[in-house]
């Protein structure tokens, strides 16, 4: 019997435009923001887009009304030193909603640039300029633009030490380029701000270069300072690192080989060149950074070559986002003149139109080569990036391992970026054993190269049930119609289609995951979704139950909600689980939307990025466009209980749902508001809790800006108390 799969054009329309490239949607809403901010002439291009994982503890049944102590079976992968018992309240005053050009940090804390877009990371390499002139080659030295998903690894003579904080590597993300405040020579012109862009039909070498370089992740060791608050970089580190989306990459896993990703670069299908769109960060078990490939449909271009590739190629390309012809608004890295001799395809591998004779003499595969989980050793500054195939190409945005436990799978939950897509989870098959802690990518060859990948159903019931993406089971054969999977290399390289066969629940643009040291609980942060209620292929539903309607402007999903589950039996390996939403975000005033009772302290709207440090205290993040009129995007620590230990409601779309605890003060709270423009991303904590660190990605203004200049930029923040104590430590409430 032939299978079909289910319609998706419209889908994939979606997929293409849809998330967080929206090119003229964005466009516009930049433009807008620097014509407010900079009096009409700012120009600017941009996406959005950022998770990060914990290690270490006990899944368990323990109090989740505060003050549960995080119990380590394992402690030597938690990543703490610090005393594991949750703080009983937040014990700080609620920062107000701000729309300045600065950022606000609660009383009693200080908050300070560091590292911002373009400081040399060696000698020898001049400061960033304002007038963004240097080299783009300089920018393999430098730190990158848009700062996104991070990790702090302690060290401790040169090695990997979870519970390490006076010397660490910081390991972080750049997600994009703003091509108009990066590029000296820009991408497009703009004749009046209410006129759509003209794009160059060429790009220059040299601005092509910097963007290229500008992506990535990058490495950079951190020593406390001598006052002991917070910390400095250590200039020239050995450790020190950048890999772009020009680097060297590895690929591995079940699609490594095949003929999904062979290219004239490696005929063999076992590299590539380049990580892009790195989005959200996850630690893996073993001490490696997981960083993500979330948007990289973007880079590339394609023509007109579906009679050459044929049908079936043609729709794996239009499911992720690449139909005939895309390329008119992109970067045009594929434009570029080239002037290396030892990179002759330095510009042509970002054309994936199928040119010649077969895929090996052309770029057509290296599409296929994007969009996986890639694993980096930051202590081994000679290796290289490895993509991590089986656990799915699609738009990742992070990767949040649960606790781990000796003798069992270690699993890690993700999430795909998009209108409409998919949470997904991977079960190692290796069972867990403490002594892989530090052993970098042997261990994650052991861990992450092997292993089952399921994607996630949610019934109206509060149930759900885990789905295998396995060659040959669940429908996923050859007796597909139109698309008929051969080989664990076809689901993997097409999960998004695989996930569609087997019915896979389509989530409202899931972002960051992150996992309750607590109470082993899995959350996930659904940003928004326009189409939501809007779309004949995305109706409400339980998990996806708002529809908002705006004066009679169908908004979707306008402000985004928490989703979390905890796994049957508290077993992540188990196939079911029970779910309800912890927090529906929500402008406070906006009654009928404001399912959670927020408040002025603690409404939000867009929540994205996700962390649960080690003590069990949940910070959300934001990246918002429904709700900057009244304040900028934040940061809200939070005290979560449990899975249904709120009610049952009707949304406004008439769908019935669950929702947790109602929020009040003592369990969600504004902590920090970031400058005008931006979006707050990426998160992560000392082992000693004293020193938080966040991204600042796409500032306005001249936020960032060198002294005297205009070149906003994005940048990390170190916030730190005043008093030097932990954050969020009873005693700042005594004391204040
Ligand atoms: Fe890069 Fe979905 O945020
Ligand atoms: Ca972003
Ligand atoms: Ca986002
Ligand atoms: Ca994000």
């Amino acid at each position: 019997m032939t299978q079909q799969l289910p319609e998706f054009h419209e889908h994939c329309e979606d997929s293409n435009k849809s998330n967080n490239r929206e090119f003229s949607d964005v466009l516009q809403k930049n433009l807008n923001r620097r014509s407010v901010l900079k009096g009409g002439t700012g120009l600017t291009a941009a996406a959005f887009f950022g998770a990060v994982p914990l290690v270490g503890c006990k899944s368990g049944s323990n109090s989740t009304q505060g003050g549960g102590q995080a119990q380590a079976d394992n402690q030597a992968a938690v990543t703490a030193s610090g005393d594991l018992t949750r703080p009983k309240q937040l014990n700080f005053t609620a920062v107000a909603h701000s729309t300045a050009n600065e950022m606000s940090v609660a009383e009693g804390y200080q908050a300070e640039i560091i590292l911002p877009l373009g400081t040399p990371l060696v000698s020898g390499i001049a400061d960033w300029q304002d007038n963004r002139k240097q080299s783009g080659e300089s920018f393999i030295y430098r730190m990158g633009d848009n700062h996104d998903g991070m990790w702090f690894f302690g060290k401790n003579s040169d090695k990997y030490d979870p519970k390490a904080s006076d010397t660490g590597l910081l390991v972080m993300n750049h997600e994009y380029v703003n091509p108009e405040e990066l590029s000296p020579n820009g991408y497009y012109t703009i004749k009046d701000k209410n006129a759509a862009p003209i794009y160059q039909k060429t790009r220059l070498a040299s601005d092509i270069r910097r963007e290229v370089n500008c992506h990535g992740v990058a490495v950079v060791e951190l020593k406390r300072r001598a006052n002991g608050q917070g910390y400095e970089m250590v200039k020239n580190s050995k450790f020190n690192k950048r890999y772009t989306s020009a680097t060297e990459s590895v690929l591995s896993g079940p699609v490594a080989g095949s003929d999904w990703v062979k290219t004239k670069y490696d005929p063999t299908g076992f590299k590539t060149r380049g990580i892009n769109n790195n989005c959200g960060a996850g630690l893996s078990p073993w001490g490696t950074y997981l960083t993500t490939e979330e948007n990289f449909y973007g880079v590339f271009a394609r023509g007109e070559d579906a009679k050459i590739i044929g049908e079936r190629q043609d729709l794996s390309r239009q499911r992720y986002g690449m139909p005939e012809g895309f390329s008119s608004t992109g970067y045009l890295w594929h434009t570029g003149k080239n002037s290396d001799a030892s990179f002759p395809d330095e510009f042509a591998r970002w054309d994936i139109t199928a040119s010649a004779t077969d895929a090996t003499q052309d770029f057509r595969n290296a599409f296929n080569t994007f969009g996986y989980i890639t694993e980096i050793d930051p202590f081994n500054p000679h290796s290289l990036a490895v993509k991590r195939t089986a656990l799915g190409r699609f738009a990742h945005e992070n990767c949040a391992y649960a606790p781990v436990e000796e003798g069992k799978p270690v699993v890690c939950y993700m999430g795909d970026d998009s209108r409409g897509e998919y949470i997904y989870k991977f079960v190692s098959d290796a069972k867990w054993s403490n002594a892989d802690i530090g052993g970098g990518h042997k261990a994650g060859d052991k861990y992450l190269d092997k292993g089952t990948l399921y994607v996630a159903i949610f019934n109206d019931d509060g149930t759900g049930e885990w789905k295998e993406l396995t060659h040959g089971k669940n429908g996923l054969d050859n007796s597909v119609e139109k698309f008929p999977f051969n080989s664990q290399a076809d689901v993997l390289v097409n999960a998004r289609l695989a996930a569609d066969l087997v019915g896979a629940t389509r989530m409202d643009r899931p972002e960051w995951v992150s996992v309750s040291p607590i109470t082993g609980e899995v959350y996930v942060t659904l940003t928004n979704n326009k189409y939501r209620g809007n779309r004949d292929d995305m109706p409400a539903d339980a998990a996806n139950p708002r529809s908002y309607n705006n004066r009679g402007k169908a908004r979707g999903n306008d402000n985004g909600h928490i989703i979390r589950w905890a796994q049957s039996n508290g077993d992540h390996t188990s196939t079911t689980f029970a779910w309800d939403i912890y927090l529906f975000a929500a402008p406070h005033d906006l009654t009928d939307e404001n399912l959670s009772g927020l408040n002025a302290n603690n409404d939000l709207s867009s929540p994205d990025g996700l962390f649960f440090d080690p003590r069990g205290v949940l910070w959300i993040q934001t990246d918002d466009g429904a709700y900057t009129k009244t304040t900028n995007c934040m940061l809200l620590a939070a005290l979560p209980g449990q899975v249904n230990d709120g009610k049952e409601l009707t949304a406004s779309s008439g769908t019935k749902t669950r929702v947790g605890m109602q929020a009040n003060d003592n369990n969600i709270k504004r902590f920090f508001v970031g400058p005008s423009g931006c979006e707050v991303t990426g998160i992560t904590m000392t082992a000693d809790f004293k020193t938080l660190f966040i991204n600042i990605q796409h500032p306005g203004g001249n936020w960032g800006a060198v002294a005297g200049g205009e070149t906003p930029r994005s940048a990390t923040v170190m916030i730190t108390r005043k008093d030097g104590d932990v954050i969020l430590a009873e005693s700042l409430q005594k004391k204040s």
